[in-house]
């Protein structure tokens, strides 16, 4: 690097000097080059006598002030930024400049997909559009027209109403948008293309209509049925449950195949990964199937929960996306199994969001400081913030939470928040002091508390130690505030009482008397709190039988699988105990996708976590012994399992089906750890006859892992038939890389040269690279030749799209865990890395905290 790049932090925030009344720009596109011709109308605040907007990459053609054309001495320009001297109160600047978005390979700012122009503005893309005041708080109405040709560029799209067409001059064409709704510029978005679309209609609850478009690539428009009824079912949800309508006449949604993330929210016109659009059975998975439902459902959720109300700075970041998962988890729930969806999002928090709160990358929430805002769109701020939402929801109750939410919308509707404004709104509709429990927003790290319990005299009593974190910085940390759902369970089953705690201190007990035996505790139900529970002693076996509650009967045949699978680690033989248990589970007459859930052990990054020094290749062996013994034991019902739920002939995606989908290829997956030639047969008849990408993934991966000739036919087969199918190739790329057989890292090595395979699209990276790099076994390989492939592609990805490879950077987060050997071989890569001429501030960040 040739100097440090700065960080810039919340408590230096100050108020904007300027106010944009209006913004008029005109996009002329062009093939190689696009010019923008950008008005705003200016309002001084205070007393500045310069104006400085953002700019970033622009070629300035010509800037007028009042229609006065500025000399060169009148405005100085570096590389972040366009000043203009000695402006008046309110003004007028006009500028004209050249960008190239064909060159764009970072996809911020307006860039190529294929050959469709899209733009990405979140969170400081805008700047490398044209000069502006970049930032949240400086919000402004909008219009857009976009001028390009017309038979390349039939559809033309910008945010807002239609408000006018022009035709032909020359071939080229125009559309004018108009947006009346103030927004920042981060909500700003432009496509053109030659795009095929599918449109519906919605009527809100005060009779408006709202026509719909989903926009994709000429011959997907059969792929969007899902997403366009999910729009539908968001939209009706949010007004139901949150009283909240649309407020324009269109809603338009486009899926471009190069994109960074899933999906966003800009007003009127989301720009969607083209993976969490376009669906069928034949192609998507049921997984694939609930994430569009769920980031359709977030983005339209975000026209209130960020658009109408959005943040004051990028601080507030979880604001807007941590309500908003809240949102979209909830509506997922509704839509689904309630059950199933609260164990789903723990599930992710803790694969997730629990390693990087136990990593150098941690951060509370609430950020202090970040070099690159791009490296905060994190599972923190998202998920754990979602949790600090929810933990409020339970806190205040259903109604009280309602109120709080029309209080919220009521008082800053229009306006650009904090997090603080959003914690007063639920204070004062709930009537509760939320002073200590804001500290869920500046402190970092998974909270502890280590359960103890007292048996006397028929008084049972719950002991509870908060283990206070230091931050990463080394500061002191208080004890947090939160709700502690619990109940105690009679020794004969019966449920003797239920009740939410709530928790504030460091150490605190609870009694409850009138016990003639010990209860059973059963604790942190509904996981009310996202934090660790250390607990002495348990009876898991007990809990799994008699636990009414669906996560913590779930949680405690994960701990008791846990137990198991620690035991072996340490040499001890397999609990017969837990095999009993788990033959009890398949007994079960229960939901079949819960029943999948319980069956699942954990995974293997769930026990790295709880290593001290992580040491993967004995964790592989436990597991790898552990399902063997579960699938020579229970051969037999878990065959019969799998022929009563196996329906080859039907895709049906209700509820019923997808539930026996899951638990099928549960036990599919399970039984081949016996590595028989049946199971292999099997699982190779399932992908012949299979007519859902469902079944088709599972016995692939089936396949992969017991019988390498029938897995290489049918990985040709797969290749063949899907080959011209980006999204299919992800999951074909994203299979192989995955794979636990030996020799992985070459065959990945390998796919990198496929005529499919390109560095530049950032689904196709994630899919290859960065599931290899999540592949424990192969990534963390003593030869250290993992480690330096992914180290290779960070700096060749860095040069094309900094994003990305800062994603991949953050895969070497558990250095600090691992043991010496491997931390040795992470290191030198790590050097390597940071000591790259020319490293991005993205990738510079994330590896200059893991090394600290
Ligand atoms: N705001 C988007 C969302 O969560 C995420 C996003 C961030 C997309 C930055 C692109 C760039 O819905
Ligand atoms: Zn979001």
């Amino acid at each position: 690097m040739s100097k440090e790049p700065q960080a810039i932090y919340l408590k230096d925030y100050k108020k904007p000097s300027f106010a944009i009344r209006e913004v008029n720009l005109t996009f002329e596109l062009f093939e190689e080059y696009t010019i923008v011709t950008n008005v705003m109308k200016f309002l001084k605040l205070d007393n500045v006598q310069e104006l400085r907007l953002h700019a970033e990459e622009l070629e300035l053609l010509e800037v007028f002030l009042d229609d006065v054309a500025l000399d060169q001495e009148s405005y100085t320009i570096d590389e972040e930024s366009l000043s203009v001297k000695n402006v008046a109160e309110s003004f007028t600047l006009k500028i004209v400049n050249k960008i190239y978005p064909h060159k764009n390979t970072e996809l911020e700012g307006l860039y190529k997909s294929g050959d469709i122009f899209c733009t990405q503005c979140e969170p400081e893309g805008f700047r490398r559009i044209t000069p502006y005041l970049d930032r949240p708080d400086v919000m402004s109405v909008f219009t857009t027209t976009v001028i390009a040709d017309k038979e390349k560029y039939p559809i033309l799209l910008s945010n807002g109403n239609k408000h006018q067409c022009h035709e032909n001059f020359d071939g080229r064409h125009g559309v004018t948008w108009h947006d009346p709704h103030p927004k920042p510029s981060y909500l700003f978005a432009l496509v053109a293309g030659d795009l095929g679309s599918v449109s519906d209609e919605f009527t809100t609850m005060s009779g408006n209509k709202v026509a719909l478009n989903i926009y994709v690539d000429k011959g997907n428009e059969s792929k969007c049925s899902h997403a366009m009824r999910s729009l539908k079912e968001a939209m009706r949800w949010d007004e139901e449950t949150y009283g909240r309508e649309y407020d324009l006449d269109i809603y338009n949604i486009v899926a471009v195949d190069s994109f960074n993330m899933g999906a966003m929210e800009n007003k009127g016109l989301n720009i969607f990964n083209s993976a969490y659009v376009l669906a069928n059975t034949d192609t998507a998975t049921d997984a694939n199937f609930m994430g569009i439902e769920s980031v359709i459902a977030h983005e339209y959720f975000h026209n209130w929960t960020g658009n109408r109300i959005t943040c004051r700075d990028w601080f507030q970041l979880t604001l807007k996306e941590g309500l908003t998962v809240f949102r979209d988890q909830s509506f997922s729930a509704d839509m689904n199994s309630r059950e199933v969806q609260r164990i789903e999002d723990v599930k992710g928090l803790r694969e997730r969001q629990f390693v990087e709160d136990a990593s150098p990358t941690r951060h509370p929430i609430q950020p202090k400081s970040y070099i690159s805002m791009n490296n905060f769109y994190t599972s923190t701020v998202y998920e754990k913030g979602a949790e600090v939402i929810r933990m409020m929801h339970t806190l205040l109750g259903e109604e009280k939470y309602r109120a709080a939410m029309d209080l919220y919308f009521n008082t800053f509707d229009g306006e650009a928040v904090t997090t603080g404004d959003f914690v007063w709104a639920m204070e004062q509709a709930g009537g509760i002091d939320l002073k200590q429990f804001q500290l869920w927003y500046h402190q970092s790290g998974t909270p502890r508390l280590i359960v103890d319990e007292k048996f006397e005299n028929g008084v049972y009593t719950l002991m509870l130690t908060q283990k206070i974190l230091d931050d990463v910085d080394g500061s002191k940390q208080a004890p947090m505030y939160y709700p502690l759902k619990m109940a105690l369970i009679n020794q004969d089953g019966a449920l003797a009482l239920e009740k939410m705690l709530i928790v504030s201190k460091e150490k605190e007990s609870f009694s409850f008397d009138g016990f003639a035996f010990k209860p059973v505790l059963s604790i942190n139900r509904d996981f009310s709190a996202p934090i660790i529970i250390e607990q002495q002693e348990s009876d898991y076996a007990f809990l799994m039988k008699y636990d009414t509650n669906s996560f913590t009967q779930y949680e405690a045949t994960q701990n008791f699988a846990i137990e198991t699978l620690e035991s072996m680690m340490q040499g001890s033989k397999i609990d017969e105990a837990f095999v009993e248990a788990y033959g009890y589970l398949l007994d079960l007459d229960i939901d079949l996708s819960y029943k999948a859930l319980l069956l699942e052990l954990p995974s293997i990054s769930t026990l790295m976590q709880r290593q001290e020094v992580i040491d993967c290749q004995i964790i592989y062996s436990a597991h790898e012994d552990l399902a063997k013994h579960l699938a020579d034991v229970f051969q037999e019902k878990l065959l019969q399992i799998y022929k009563e739920n196996h329906n080859p002939d039907s895709d049906a995606i209700d509820a019923k089906s997808i539930a026996q989908r899951a638990i099928k290829n549960r036990v599919l997956k399970l039984l081949s750890a016996s590595e028989t030639k049946e199971i292999a047969l099997i699982a190779k008849e399932q992908y012949d006859n299979s007519i859902t990408m469902t079944d088709r993934v599972t016995a692939l991966d089936v396949l992969e892992h017991t019988d390498e000739p029938l897995a290489e036919e049918a990985f040709k087969d797969f290749y063949n038939k899907y080959k011209d199918n980006t999204l299919v190739m992800n999951k074909y790329f994203g299979l192989l890389s995955s794979s636990l057989r030996d020799d992985i890292l070459h065959r990945v090595k390998t796919l990198q040269n496929d005529e499919v395979y390109d560095d530049k699209v950032p689904n196709l990276v994630r899919s290859l690279v960065g599931t290899f790099a999540r592949n424990h076994k192969h990534f963390h390989a003593k030869d250290g030749e993992g480690y330096k492939f992914v180290a290779d592609k960070i700096v060749e990805i860095d040069k094309i799209n900094p994003q990305m490879a800062s994603g991949l950077c953050s895969t070497f987060k558990i250095y600090d865990k691992m043991n010496k050997e491997n931390q040795k071989l992470m290191k030198r890569e790590l050097m390597r890395v940071i000591s790259t001429q020319g490293l991005s501030k993205n990738s510079f960040e994330i590896i200059d905290k893991i090394l600290k």
